[in-house]
C-alpha cells in the first residue's frame, strides 16, 4: 500500500459529503487521513462535523473589498501549510483561481451534481427535470480551469421520476454521491487511478471519457 494521503476536503455548507469522507478515512476504506477542512462560509455545518472528528477547521473571510482581493492567496497559503497529497471539492461554491489549480495541478478533485458535462454550474436537479431527463447522477472530476470541466474520473447515475421535485432528485443524487466520493478517492489514494496530461488511467488502462461507471462497478462487486 502506498503511503497514506494527506487529504483536505474545501466545504461551503453542510458537509455531508465531508463526513462519507472522514469515516471512509477512520474504516481504512480510504488509504488516507483528513488533515483538514477550509470553509469559504463560517456557518457552514460542515465545520461543526469536521470540529466533532478533531479535524483542523478554519473559515477564509472574503468580506473586505481587500480580503477577497487576497482570497485564493491566502487560501493558497493555507492549504500548503498542509502538505495535502489529494484536496476534495465537497461542496465547495467557490470558483477557484488559475495560481491555486496550478499550484495544486492534478490534485484537486471535485464533486459535481450531474452527468457532467451537462449542466455544469448551479442547479443542476431542476434543469434535469425541466429538460425531462429519463436519469441524472453525478460526476467526479479532476479541477481544471475551465469550470467542472476537467477530465472525468467517475459517474453515476440514478433515475428521474416523473413527478421528482428538484429536492426528491436531489436526496437521491446525495445517497450515490457520499458512495461513489469515498470510491473514487480511496482508488485514488490506492495510487489505481492516474492522470497523465489530459488522460486518466484506472489500473494502468486508459479511460474514457466518462470515466469510470460507478454503477456498473457497484454490479461487479
Ligand atoms: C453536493 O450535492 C455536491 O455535489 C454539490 O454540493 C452538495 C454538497 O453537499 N457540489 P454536502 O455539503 O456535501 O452535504
Amino acid at each position: 500500500m502506498p503511503k497514506k494521503y494527506r487529504i483536505v476536503v474545501l466545504i461551503s455548507g453542510r458537509g455531508s459529503n465531508l463526513q462519507a469522507i472522514v469515516e471512509a478515512c477512520l474504516s481504512g476504506i480510504i488509504n488516507g487521513a483528513v488533515c483538514a477542512v477550509i470553509s469559504s462560509n463560517q456557518n457552514a455545518l460542515g465545520l461543526e462535523r469536521a470540529a466533532k472528528f478533531n479535524i483542523p477547521n478554519s473559515f477564509i473571510a472574503k468580506n473586505t473589498n481587500e480580503q477577497k482581493k487576497n482570497y485564493d492567496k491566502h487560501l493558497c497559503e493555507v492549504v500548503r501549510t498542509y502538505q495535502p497529497d489529494l484536496i476534495v471539492l465537497a461542496g465547495y461554491m467557490k470558483i477557484l483561481n488559475a495560481d491555486f489549480i496550478s499550484m495544486f495541478r492534478d490534485k484537486i478533485v471535485n464533486i459535481h451534481p450531474s452527468l457532467l458535462p451537462k449542466y455544469p454550474g448551479l442547479n443542476t436537479h431542476l434543469r434535469a427535470i425541466n429538460a425531462k431527463d429519463k436519469k441524472s447522477g453525478a460526476t467526479v472530476h479532476f479541477v481544471t480551469e475551465e469550470l467542472d470541466g476537467g477530465p472525468i474520473i467517475m459517474q453515476g447515475s440514478v433515475p428521474i421520476f416523473s413527478n421528482d421535485s428538484s429536492e426528491q432528485l436531489s436526496r437521491r443524487v446525495l445517497e450515490i454521491e457520499h458512495k461513489m466520493l469515498v470510491t473514487a478517492i480511496s482508488l485514488i489514494c490506492a495510487e489505481k487511478i492516474k492522470k497523465r496530461k489530459d488522460t486518466i488511467y484506472f489500473e494502468n488502462k486508459k479511460l474514457s471519457k466518462k470515466g469510470i461507471s460507478f454503477n456498473h462497478l457497484m454490479e461487479q462487486r
